[in-house]
């Protein structure tokens, strides 16, 4: 169970920690409007072409809520932030903030992960029970997390996928790579009850002791996952208030 506490006034982000920030993609026309009016020209155009309203208005309120909330922990007004992103997309500050961030968006919620000079992913998805099948598990998992999956009585895989899904997920936002890095190239423990891991990296075996991961209960129907680099971190889950 993770506890989504309101934040206090004065949050402080020590080095060995890591915030984690629930919040609603749901919102009213003139919050819409509020977030809209503090992102860049190019996040505008990002937005303007989104098909459908739906997507469009996430966009807006989950980099407005970013904005937003890296102004809690840097002098900054919301609109002045500027990101840079990776060749494979992964946006960053500009500056020498020493802050790191991560977001992970699905059905309603988006989840935010904030931290001190360390690499970390954050993954949410809300779970589609028919998107759970061995075919699709064999096309995205390892030969490794195949195998345990198959061994899975029916009536567990649904969760197992997912949480499969966002702890692999979660690792590759990590390292930034998106789907650049074979999937079949890493596993995650993954079985009920087990505590999520990055069990073995193939290309680079270090990984392993490189990394942390977490599960979030973010909401019913919701799988979460974060990986972050380093051991033995403070991790504070926070649900953010408009
Ligand atoms: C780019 C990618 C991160 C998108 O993931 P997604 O699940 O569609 O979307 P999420 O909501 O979790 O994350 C999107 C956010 O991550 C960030 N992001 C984008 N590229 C990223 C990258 N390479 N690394 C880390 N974060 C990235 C952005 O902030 C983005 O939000 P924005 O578009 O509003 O700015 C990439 O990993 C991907 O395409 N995954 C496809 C899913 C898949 O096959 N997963 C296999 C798991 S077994």
């Amino acid at each position: 169970m993770t506890i989504w506490s309101p934040p206090t006034d004065d949050l402080i982000l020590a080095d060995d920690a890591v915030h984690v920030w629930r919040a609603s993609l749901e919102v009213s026309s003139n919050r819409l409007q509020q977030l809209r009016e503090c992102l860049t020209e190019d996040e505008l155009s990002r937005a303007n072409r989104f098909v459908f309203e739906k997507d469009r208005n996430h966009y807006i309120t989950a980099r407005g809520q970013l904005r937003e909330l890296l102004s809690r922990y840097l002098s900054q007004k919301p609109a002045d932030f500027r990101f840079e992103y990776t060749a494979h997309g992964k946006p960053s500050l500009i500056g020498d903030h020493a802050l790191n961030f991560n977001l992970s968006h699905s059905g309603k919620l988006v989840l935010y992960a904030i931290t001190r000079r360390r690499r970390l992913g954050i993954d949410i998805e809300l779970m589609r029970p028919d998107f759970s099948g061995v075919e699709i598990a064999e096309h995205y998992f390892s030969k490794n997390e195949v195998a345990v999956f198959q061994r899975l009585p029916q009536n567990l895989r649904a969760d197992a996928f997912f949480t499969c899904w966002t702890r692999k997920e979660a690792y590759i936002k990590a390292i930034g790579e998106g789907l650049s890095c074979p999937l079949d190239s890493f596993d995650v423990a993954f079985a009920p009850g087990e505590a999520p891991k990055l069990l073995a990296n193939r290309i680079n075996p270090d990984e392993v002791s490189r990394w942390s991961m977490v599960d979030f209960a973010a909401g019913d129907g919701y799988k979460a996952a974060m990986c972050i680099e380093g051991l033995n971190l403070q991790v504070s889950s926070w649900q953010f208030l408009t």
